[in-house]
C-alpha cells in the first residue's frame, strides 16, 4: 500500500466516523442541551450607595444586616427596612427609634401585608400554633390564638403528655434552649399572629437556595425521635443531593420548578415546593396520609386528598405503578409497627391500672423503655420506611422496637398479675413445641 492510499483511507474512515457520531448525537440527544452548572447566584449588593437613613446608619451600627439584606431579592424589589420593622407607636413591643417606632423581631403579621398566601398556609399547618402547643399546652393562648388553633383541621392530635413531663423535669432554664429552640417555630405573638418565618428564611438574606436545602430542616428534624435528616442523607434522594446538588438550579422561580432544575427529591420538594403539576404550600401537612408521630398511627382527616398531592410530586420522577406499590408496602409496614406500639401502649395502661408503674413519670428505668419503644424506635422505623432509609428502618427502628418490647414484656411477667407472655400464649394454644 502506498502512503497516499493509506492517507486517503484514513481520511475516509475519519469522515465516516465523524458523520456517524453526528447522526448518533442527533438521535440520542438529551431532551435539553442546557444545564445549569451552579444554582448559586452571586448577586450585587443593591444597597451600596443607598440614601435610605436606616441603611446609611446601619451600615455602620450593624453592617452584617445591611450586607445580607442588600443581596436579597426583596431589596432588589425595593422592599425597605421600614416595610418590616416600622410600626405604629402603640404596636405591641414597639421601640421608639430615630424619630419612629420599630419592632426588633418582625412577626408574620408584617410579612402578611405582602405574603398573605404563605402566612395563611403556614397558619393552617402544624408548624404554626400546634408546634408551640406541643410544649406549652393551649391553656395560656389568647382567645384569638385559641380559636385559630382549634380551627386547624390536622392540628388537634397531641397524643401523649410524657414529653411535657420531661420539659417539667428539666425546667424553664433548660427548655428555653431545648424544646422551645425548635417548637418556637409556631410561637404566638402579642399582635395576634403566630410563628417564626425566619427559622427557615434566615434573616436577612431570605434566600430561596438556603430555604430549599435540607440543611435548613436539619435544625429541627434530627435526633432519635425524628431523624428525618439522617434518613434523607442515606436515601437515594439524599445521595443524589449530596453528590450532585451543587449543579442544581436552586433559585428556580417558586411554583415553576421542573425536574431539570432539581432532578431528585429534597425535603422541600416533597413537603413544600411546587414542582411540575404540584403547587407550592407552606402547609407541611398538606401531603401526608398518616399521623406518624403518634404512638399508634391513625389516618389524617384529609388523607386521600393529601395522598394525591404527594403522589403528584413523586410522579414527576417515578411512574404510577412504582409509586402505588411503594405506598402499599409502606402502609403495610406502618400497620406492622402499629401492632408493636399498640402492644406497648396496652401494657403501659395495664401496668398503670395494676399499680405496677408509679404515677411519677420517668422515675424508673422501665418508664424510659416504654416511652422509647414508640417515641424513638416506632417513629424512626416508620420514618425510615417512608423516606427510604433502610438502616434507620432496621437497626435504629424495627430492631430497637423489638428489644424494647422484649424488656416491657419481661417487666409485665414480673409485675402484672395474670399476664401471659406471647411465647407462652403460643404454647398454650398449641403453637409451641415445648
Ligand atoms: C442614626 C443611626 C440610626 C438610624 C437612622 C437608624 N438606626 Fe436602627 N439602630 C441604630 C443603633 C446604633 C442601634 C442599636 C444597636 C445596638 O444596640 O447594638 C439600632 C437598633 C435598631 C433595631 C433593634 C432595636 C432593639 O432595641 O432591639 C432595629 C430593629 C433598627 N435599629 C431598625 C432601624 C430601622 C428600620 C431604621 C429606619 C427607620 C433605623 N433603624 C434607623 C442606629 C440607627
Ligand atoms: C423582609 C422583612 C425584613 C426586612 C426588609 C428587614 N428586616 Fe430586619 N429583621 C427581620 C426579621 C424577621 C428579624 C429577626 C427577628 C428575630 O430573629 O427575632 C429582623 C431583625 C433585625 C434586627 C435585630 C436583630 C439583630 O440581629 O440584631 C435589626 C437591627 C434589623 N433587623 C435591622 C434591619 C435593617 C437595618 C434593615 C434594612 C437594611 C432590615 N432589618 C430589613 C425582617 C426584616
Ligand atoms: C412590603 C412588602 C413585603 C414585605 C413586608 C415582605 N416581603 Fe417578602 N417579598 C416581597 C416581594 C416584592 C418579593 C419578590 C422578590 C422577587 O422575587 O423579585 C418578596 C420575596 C420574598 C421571598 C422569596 C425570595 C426569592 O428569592 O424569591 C421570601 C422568602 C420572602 N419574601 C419572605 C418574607 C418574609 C419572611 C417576610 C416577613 C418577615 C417578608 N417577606 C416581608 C415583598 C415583601
Ligand atoms: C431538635 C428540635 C426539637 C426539640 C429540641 C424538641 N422537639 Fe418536639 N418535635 C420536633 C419535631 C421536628 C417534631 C415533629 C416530628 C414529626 O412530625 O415527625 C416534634 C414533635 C413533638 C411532639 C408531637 C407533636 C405534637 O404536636 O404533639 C411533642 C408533644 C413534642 N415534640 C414535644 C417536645 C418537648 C416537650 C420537648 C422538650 C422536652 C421537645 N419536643 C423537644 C422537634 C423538637
Ligand atoms: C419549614 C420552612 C419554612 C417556613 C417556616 C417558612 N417558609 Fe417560606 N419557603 C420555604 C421554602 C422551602 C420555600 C421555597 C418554595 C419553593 O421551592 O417553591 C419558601 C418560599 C417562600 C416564599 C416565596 C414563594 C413564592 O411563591 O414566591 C415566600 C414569600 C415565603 N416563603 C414566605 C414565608 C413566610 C411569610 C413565612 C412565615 C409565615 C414562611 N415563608 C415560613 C420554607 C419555609
Ligand atoms: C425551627 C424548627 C423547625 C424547622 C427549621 C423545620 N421544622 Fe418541620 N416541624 C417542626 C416541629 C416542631 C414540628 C412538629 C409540630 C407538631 O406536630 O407539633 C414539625 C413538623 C413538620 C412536618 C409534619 C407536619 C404535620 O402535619 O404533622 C413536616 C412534613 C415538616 N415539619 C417538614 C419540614 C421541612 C421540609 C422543613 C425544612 C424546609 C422543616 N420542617 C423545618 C420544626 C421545624
Ligand atoms: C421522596 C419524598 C420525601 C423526602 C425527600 C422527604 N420526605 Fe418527609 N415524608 C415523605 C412521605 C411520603 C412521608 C409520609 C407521608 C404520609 O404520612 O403519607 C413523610 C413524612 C415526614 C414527616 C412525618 C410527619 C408525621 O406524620 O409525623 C416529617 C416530619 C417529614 N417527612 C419531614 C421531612 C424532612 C425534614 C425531610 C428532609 C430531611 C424529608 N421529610 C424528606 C416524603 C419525603
Ligand atoms: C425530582 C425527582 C424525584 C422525585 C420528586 C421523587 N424521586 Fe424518588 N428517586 C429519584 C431519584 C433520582 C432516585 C434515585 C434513582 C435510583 O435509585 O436509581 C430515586 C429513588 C427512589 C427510590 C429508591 C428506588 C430503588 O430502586 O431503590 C424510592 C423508593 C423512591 N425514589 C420513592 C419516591 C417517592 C415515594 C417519591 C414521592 C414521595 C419520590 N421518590 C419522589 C427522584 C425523585
Amino acid at each position: 500500500m502506498s502512503r497516499q492510499r493509506v492517507l486517503i483511507t484514513a481520511v475516509v474512515v475519519t469522515i465516516v466516523f465523524i458523520g456517524l457520531a453526528a447522526v448518533l448525537a442527533v438521535i440520542f440527544r438529551p431532551v435539553s442541551t442546557e444545564r445549569v452548572e451552579s444554582g448559586s447566584i452571586v448577586r450585587q449588593n443593591v444597597l451600596v450607595g443607598s440614601t435610605n437613613p436606616c441603611v446609611q446608619c446601619h451600615a455602620n451600627s450593624t453592617p452584617g444586616i445591611v450586607q445580607q439584606y442588600g443581596h436579597s431579592t426583596m431589596a432588589a424589589a425595593n422592599v425597605k427596612c421600614e416595610d418590616c420593622h416600622v410600626v405604629a407607636a402603640d404596636y405591641p413591643n414597639a421601640i421608639a427609634h430615630e424619630g419612629t417606632y420599630v419592632v426588633n423581631s418582625p412577626t408574620p403579621a408584617l410579612c402578611q401585608k405582602c405574603h398573605a398566601r404563605e402566612v395563611t398556609q403556614f397558619n393552617a399547618s402544624r408548624h404554626g400554633l400546634p408546634a408551640y402547643v406541643a410544649v406549652a399546652g393551649s391553656q395560656n393562648l389568647s382567645e384569638t390564638h385559641l380559636a385559630q388553633y382549634l380551627s386547624i383541621a390536622e392540628g388537634q392530635p397531641s397524643p401523649d403528655k410524657s414529653r411535657n413531663a420531661i420539659a417539667a423535669l428539666e425546667g424553664d432554664a433548660i427548655t428555653r434552649f431545648t424544646c422551645y429552640g425548635c417548637h418556637n417555630i409556631g410561637r404566638p405573638h402579642e399582635d395576634g399572629s403566630a410563628g417564626e418565618c425566619q427559622m427557615c428564611h434566615l434573616r436577612h438574606e431570605f434566600s430561596l437556595e438556603q430555604a430549599r436545602k435540607p440543611e435548613t430542616c436539619n435544625f429541627c428534624h434530627i435526633g432519635p425521635d425524628h431523624p428525618q435528616y439522617e434518613i434523607y442523607t442515606e436515601s437515594p434522594h439524599g445521595i443524589a443531593y449530596h453528590t450532585m446538588g451543587h449543579t442544581w438550579n436552586w433559585e428556580a422561580e417558586p411554583g415553576l420548578i421542573t425536574v431539570e432544575d432539581i432532578p431528585a427529591a429534597t425535603c422541600a420538594i416533597c413537603h413544600i415546593s411546587g414542582i411540575g403539576a404540584a403547587s407550592t404550600t407552606h402547609d407541611v401537612g398538606d401531603r401526608l396520609t398518616w399521623f406518624l408521630f403518634d404512638p399508634v398511627s391513625t389516618r389524617r382527616p384529609a388523607w386521600t386528598d393529601n395522598k394525591v398531592r404527594m403522589q403528584t410530586v413523586c410522579m414527576e420522577c417515578h411512574n404510577s405503578n412504582f409509586v402505588n406499590d411503594f405506598y402499599t408496602a409502606a402502609d403495610a409496614a406502618t400497620e406492622r409497627v402499629n401492632e408493636w406500639t399498640q402492644e406497648g401502649e396496652d401494657l403501659r395502661v395495664a401496668l398503670m391500672q395494676a399499680g405496677a408503674l408509679t404515677a411519677e413519670p420517668f422515675d424508673e428505668p422501665i418508664d424510659f423503655a416504654i416511652y422509647e419503644l414508640w417515641h424513638h424506635w416506632g417513629r424512626t422505623a416508620k420514618f425510615g420506611v417512608w423516606m427510604q432509609g433502610p438502616d434507620y428502618a432496621q437497626w435504629h427502628g424495627a430492631y430497637e422496637v423489638l428489644q424494647a418490647l422484649a424488656e416491657v414484656r419481661e417487666y409485665a411477667v414480673e409485675h402484672l398479675p395474670g399476664y401471659v407472655h406471647p411465647r407462652h400464649a403460643e404454647t398454650e394454644s398449641g403453637g409451641g413445641s415445648d
